[in-house]
């Protein structure tokens, strides 16, 4: 077993470096399971991807498949895709409608949405004097121990007890407030349906690019590079002098340098969460954002939208499955499929009551940067897969988080990047942080 063959795993955690067993083992991958996915909130998705009684979506937690599906009380379950009579998964579509009812196809056991049992076919003559009774909860689906929903974002945790989903996000709940915030009317909507990825490599990967600043002027170089050389070209030739913003968005890789991404900060929380400091240049005075903010400024009035534009943030990460990128609208899940086998869901919104502009802006920026259509996001990969190569190697044993290490700013447990260092380690430190407290149980 694990536990005697690893008698501490904290052992595998030093506050600079982890050990690569982390990423490589698959029974630490195992253990993480357990202890991390399937024990923290997780995010299901967003209410609008179930907007009719009936709807539902498959999901993945940790290694449990589960099934998101809207009440007809207007309410969310977050049930496990499983029958209980012989074990059969419910939902083998994606998504889709199920009626009034669950139906197992394999013996036609029926099942309301909160997964509590409808019907057994022959129930009196085939169940009479056996365990099966409708009042036994082994008849029912087995529905997530707790859901809860914040501005339509469905979260679940299959853990009983733990922090509340707000006391879980703390200051990252900022990501989805940022985003609705932005709408004019308060919400966001989802724009069906997202990217699916698998990558080569374990899931922690993954999470630690998220918000390594130091990467993207080296990785994305020659991607921001080439746009750089169109966008120039395009500029030349308008009568502004200035290409498109979505030229920008991938240009700004190559513009955009090391100095200018430490003059960013890092604030990383308790569970492993932090928050990347930045604005994004996005708001330009062009007749698109003009028309966008006079729209705002009449439902909220000058101080609140100044408040609601003004948030200093590029992107929001909610350890351990979670990426947001709120003022473009971008959300990115892991779902972990195996010790080197990594699934994310890439998802956008779009803000309610903005004009559509303004929703081709978070377009451009999902298929420009997020995408898999997009060299960014190859460039991601294949450092992805090349690093889980050589962490498989015998060539050493431990990866290094000690950039600007000794130099954070610690306040009541929430860890700063000190002045000008940005591109400092500190948030992977945090989430290892984080990783050990979980996986001690
Ligand atoms: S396995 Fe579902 S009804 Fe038999
Ligand atoms: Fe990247």
């Amino acid at each position: 077993m694990l536990q005697e063959r690893i008698p501490d795993l904290s052992k595998f955690v030093e506050p600079d470096r982890v050990r690569r067993e982390l990423y490589t083992d698959a029974e630490i991958f195992e253990l993480e399971m357990q202890r991390i996915h399937e024990t923290v909130w997780i995010y299901c998705g967003h209410l609008s991807q179930i907007p009719k009684a009936g709807d539902y979506y498959t999901v993945q937690i940790g290694r449990q498949p589960m099934v998101m599906v809207r009440k007809s009380d207007g309410g969310v379950s977050v049930l496990y895709n499983r029958c209980p009579h012989r074990g059969n998964m419910i939902c083998g579509d994606m998504k889709g409608n199920t009626g009034e009812a669950f139906r197992c196809s394999y013996h036609a056991w029926t099942f309301h949405h909160d997964g509590k049992l409808k019907n057994i076919p022959m129930m009196e003559s085939g169940y009479q004097g056996t365990r099966f009774t409708r009042d036994n909860p082994d008849c029912n689906m087995k529905a997530a121990a707790r859901v809860e929903v914040y501005r339509g974002f469905v979260f679940a945790s299959l853990a009983k007890d733990g922090p509340t989903l707000k006391e879980f996000l703390r200051e990252a709940i900022v990501a989805f407030d940022d985003m609705c915030d932005r709408a004019p009317d308060g919400e966001v909507e989802v724009v069906p349906n997202c990217f699916r990825v698998i990558q080569h490599s374990n899931w922690k990967l993954f999470m630690e690019n998220q918000i390594d600043a130091l990467h993207p002027s080296v990785t994305h170089q020659s991607t921001g590079r080439a746009a750089h050389e169109v966008e120039k070209e395009i500029a030349s030739k308008t009568k502004t002098g200035e290409a498109p913003l979505s030229y920008h968005m991938l240009s700004a890789f190559a513009t955009v340098t090391i100095d200018k991404w430490d003059s960013f900060q890092t604030i990383n929380y308790p569970y492993g969460h932090c928050i990347l400091t930045g604005y994004m240049g996005l708001r330009p005075q062009d007749p698109d954002t003009l028309a966008y903010d006079k729209i705002m400024i009449e439902k909220h009035g000058k101080k609140r939208f100044e408040e609601i534009v003004g948030v200093n943030i590029h992107h929001v990460l909610v350890y351990p499955g979670l990426s947001v990128q709120s003022p473009l609208q971008q959300l990115r899940a892991v779902r972990p499929l195996g010790v080197d086998r990594t699934l994310t869901e890439i998802w956008h919104f779009r803000l309610k009551g903005a004009p559509e502009a303004i929703y081709r802006r978070s377009l451009a920026y999902y298929n420009l940067v997020n995408s898999p259509a997009t060299l960014i996001n190859a460039d991601d990969l294949e450092n992805f897969w090349k690093c889980h190569q050589g962490l498989a190697s015998d060539g050493g044993d431990w990866v290094s988080f000690a950039r600007h290490f000794g130099r954070d700013i610690e306040k009541n447990g929430v860890v700063e990047s000190g002045p000008d260092m940005g591109t400092s380690e500190a948030p992977m430190r945090n989430q290892m942080k984080a990783w050990v407290q979980y996986m001690k149980g």
